[in-house]
């Protein structure tokens, strides 16, 4: 079954593109299939996927030109598919409200049947039509957060966002887990948020801890994950471990 799942959290910089590629990355040296979305108008998964089209298809061009879902779908160079989004998002998400589409995603994302395992869809730094599209077709939701003073503001939010949908049928989408990204422990604050987090959320918390390193954030220039870009790297060891924890959550349940 195509487990869709989408990485949100409507604060910006907090590490979820850097979650998004990663995990697709290293789902995908699992051998599973993986599709990667790229819904961010800012595009900035597509240029880590690396694609090799200028101008490719995206959303955009499905939703107003009916362009198949298929012939939006390019191979990324670590592996997994991906879905690629650029600046048309954002008259994509006027469309989809002018035209009363809610749940054009999801809709999409069945046609696709079982042809991946995973889908994993990267969400804009916003809770606008393009992040509530992930979290209708999403079965689960991960939140990447960074561990600072303010950093649950904002989540509540999004959690509350994502049971109401629930509570009212629209979505089986529930939580999965706060990912700690971008984790220093050499910083006094983070490290009490983070346990903070542990024993307020503690069900809600994923083990894995992602460092801050900076092989993850040189790989995007290169159109590659950090996974394959430095396998051997902090950053890049703790994402694959970060997907094993997943599989374990979302496979054997
Ligand atoms: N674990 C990490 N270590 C070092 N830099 C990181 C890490 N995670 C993300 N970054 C960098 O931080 C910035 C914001 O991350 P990004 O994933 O783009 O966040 P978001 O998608 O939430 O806006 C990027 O420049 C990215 O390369
Ligand atoms: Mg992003």
């Amino acid at each position: 079954m195509n487990k869709i799942l989408a990485i949100a959290n409507q604060k910006g910089g907090v590490g979820k593109t850097t979650t998004a590629v990663n995990l697709a990355a290293s789902l995908a040296a699992t051998n599973r299939k993986v599709l990667l979305v790229d819904l961010d108008p800012q595009g900035n998964a597509t240029t880590a996927a690396g694609l090799k089209e200028n101008s490719p298809n995206t959303l955009y061009n499905l939703f107003f030109e009916n362009t198949k879902i298929s012939e939006c779908i390019y191979k990324s160079s670590d592996g997994y598919d991906v879905l690629p989004g650029n600046q048309e998002l954002l008259a994509l998400e006027v469309g989809i409200r002018e035209k009363n589409q809610q749940a054009f995603l999801k809709k999409e994302l069945n046609t696709l049947g079982d042809s991946y395992d995973y889908t994993i869809i990267d969400t804009p730094p916003t809770l606008n039509q393009l992040t509530i599209e992930a979290l209708f077709a999403a079965s689960g939701t991960l939140i990447p957060l960074q561990c600072e003073y303010y950093s649950l503001e904002g989540v509540t939010g999004l959690m509350q966002t994502i049971q109401s949908l629930a509570d009212k049928n629209l979505s089986s989408n529930r939580v999965l887990g706060i990912v700690r990204t971008m984790v220093d422990m050499r910083n006094n604050l983070a490290k009490e948020v983070s346990d903070e987090l542990e024993s307020h959320f503690s069900h809600l918390v994923f083990n894995t801890l992602i460092p801050r390193n900076i092989k993850l954030a040189e790989a995007p220039s290169h159109g590659i994950s950090g996974v394959k870009y430095m396998p051997s790297s902090y950053g890049a060891k703790a994402y694959l471990a970060l997907a094993g924890e997943l599989i374990r959550k979302v496979e054997y349940v």
